[in-house]
């Protein structure tokens, strides 16, 4: 069975993801910050149901060095489809934090931490496993972006999470072209306005079928799909 890395793996979108693989019988690496804590109980509860498939890692997106210990722990291991799912939005209550993603009283250390969790992590994370990629059958790196980065969909002023998503959609199109020639398939997802903690407030769409319908997509995607940004019903984000 095919193996799937996951960051973000302990809750909404990212928990979601891994319970499904590991129903459908893959090999999941579920990644987090914090695998002994409590926003990691369902988690590991997982794991208890599916003991052998199942490997939680500690990686913190801030921390390239937690990064590159779980990839020399998985040296020579071939990972199928490379999941890069957690982020952002900025402090939450998010309606208590506007004001720092609003023009004339951006905080700029809330950005900097946005952008470094959203738009190096994903780059950094391919970077770190791109060999563990190539030497897979499918050969996926999955990122989730966000139709709030697009150009010509949105027009949020929330400026920290926007500009963050923006630019790792931008990183994905030129994931794909570097890597072109590794027939490896780089894409970009909006999962969709998600009931998850992120997704509070006028969320419409469940997890799990933002989730199914992703790997609906994603176990469909061929290399004249790469560099693309789709939403999870399979609509192509126009950015
Ligand atoms: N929900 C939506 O409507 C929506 C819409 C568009 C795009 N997205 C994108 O979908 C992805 C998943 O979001 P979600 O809705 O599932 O949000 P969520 O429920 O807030 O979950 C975010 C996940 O990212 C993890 N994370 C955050 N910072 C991290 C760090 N520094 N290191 C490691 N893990 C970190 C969180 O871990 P902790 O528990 O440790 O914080 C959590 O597992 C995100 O990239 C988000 O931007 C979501």
């Amino acid at each position: 069975m095919p193996t799937v890395l996951i960051t973000g793996a302990n809750r909404g979108i990212g928990l979601e993801f891994t319970r499904q693989y590991v129903d459908d019988g893959w090999t999941v690496m579920a990644c987090c910050r914090d695998p002994a804590g409590d926003g990691a109980l369902e988690l590991r509860a997982i794991k208890e149901g599916a003991n052998e498939r199942v490997y939680i890692e500690r990686m913190d997106m801030l921390n390239h060095g937690s990064i590159d210990a779980v990839a020399e722990k998985y040296k020579g291991t071939a990972i199928d489809v490379l999941l890069n799912n957690a982020g952002i939005i900025g402090p939450v209550p998010i309606r208590d934090h506007l004001y720092a993603q609003h023009f004339g009283t951006i905080d700029y250390d809330v950005w900097d931490t946005v952008i470094r969790t959203n738009t190096f992590a994903p780059v950094k994370m391919a970077e770190a496993f791109a060999a563990n990629v190539i030497a897979s059958d499918q050969k996926k790196i999955i990122t989730l972006s966000s139709t709030v980065g697009s150009l010509q969909e949105d027009r949020t002023a929330a400026f920290c999470y926007c500009t963050s998503k923006t630019a790792v959609t931008k990183a994905v199109q030129l994931m794909s072209e570097v890597l072109r020639d590794k027939s490896v398939i780089a894409m970009a997802f909006c999962p969709g306005y998600v009931k998850t903690r992120m997704g509070v407030g006028g969320a419409t769409v469940e997890i799990p079928d933002s989730v199914t319908g992703m790997r609906g997509l994603i176990d469909g995607f061929t290399m004249n799909d790469t560099g693309s940004f789709r939403r999870f019903n399979g609509d192509t984000v126009a950015w």
